[in-house]
């Protein structure tokens, strides 16, 4: 397995696999991997291999995502970790680049390229956190154009997002298929995340809040479909039940449109973004 820190030296690397022709699946993460990436890395290391293709990891905590108040500092990092787990994985190539690789001049203020998104990325994780999904489409385009790759698996664990690279790609005639793989879960329904890690064991417990209220959904769709406002009342007082839990939104949508629905259907998509403590969590499930 290659590891590769430099932008040229990547981009250079993609180019000669591109001229030999060679397949190219590629996997972006910021780290501190899990079983819902390495389900990813799975995906796209089980699609290249009958045609002998090379997989990439991006390791990258992109600072352009986070807002001036969020989790950038502090968010969990373990390169040395992340490499074991990519190496028994068979990945190819790690490509781990510095924020000097990546985004020469921004500190100075000499970045001022972005990728925006103007429909799908203003509601929900658009609304709570401005600029979040500017630094995504940005950060994504960017390293699309250093890996080349044919296509890039992305988690369902953040559906918005990837609607939103979705649409990126068609738009601006990204040749990059989207793959998107279903979230990974612990065994009491939790989606696995990095952010997992902030939680104590009283707020571990508490997280299940999002999980359950995406069952009581559920169940609340079974048999007739309902109204949105009064679920999502239901739903919020459901969360309220839980004291260390605090609602940022739920909301009902169509999955591919992300509009929002008046009456919730099987079939409807829900999203929500619930803080536990001081940590935001997401999740989200077609009911
Ligand atoms: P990160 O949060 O590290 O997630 C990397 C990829 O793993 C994303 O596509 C995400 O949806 C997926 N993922 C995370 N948890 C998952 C789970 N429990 N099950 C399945 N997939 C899961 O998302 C980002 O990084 C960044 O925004 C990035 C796209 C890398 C751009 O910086």
């Amino acid at each position: 397995m290659r590891v590769i820190r430099s932008v040229a030296a990547m981009q250079q690397l993609a180019l000669s696999w591109r001229r030999r022709g060679i397949y190219v699946g590629f996997v972006p993460t910021m780290g501190y991997l899990h079983e819902g990436h390495l389900s990813l890395i799975r995906r796209a290391t089980r699609l290249v291999r009958p045609r002998k293709g090379k997989v990439v990891v991006s390791i990258y905590v992109n600072p352009t995502q986070f807002g001036p108040n969020e989790d950038f500092a502090r968010y969990p990092r373990d390169l040395n970790r992340d490499l074991r787990m990519c190496r028994a994985e068979g990945v190819d190539v790690v490509f781990a680049p510095t924020d000097r690789h990546m985004y020469p001049g921004l500190k100075e203020g000499r970045f001022s390229t972005f990728v925006v998104e103007e429909q799908l990325s203003q509601r929900m994780e658009g609304a709570s956190r401005p600029g979040h999904f500017r630094g995504v489409t940005t950060v994504v385009a960017k390293l699309f154009n250093i890996v080349q790759p044919d296509f890039a698996v992305f988690g369902a664990k953040d559906w918005q997002q990837a609607q939103v690279i979705r649409r990126m790609v068609a738009d601006l005639n990204f040749p990059v298929r989207i793959i998107v793989a279903p979230t990974v879960r612990e065994p009491d329904g939790l989606a696995m995340s990095s952010r997992n890690t902030y939680l104590g064991p009283a707020e571990r417990a508490a997280a299940t809040v999002l999980f359950r209220a995406i069952q009581r959904a559920r169940a609340a769709v079974r048999a007739r479909p309902v109204s949105a406002v009064k679920l999502k009342r239901d739903l919020e007082q459901f969360i309220r039940a839980e004291p260390l839990a605090k609602l940022d939104y739920i909301e009902f949508f169509d999955s591919t449109t992300l509009q929002p629905v008046e009456t919730v259907t099987r079939g409807t998509h829900i999203a929500l973004a619930v803080f536990i403590g001081r940590t935001r969590l997401i999740d989200n499930a077609r009911l």
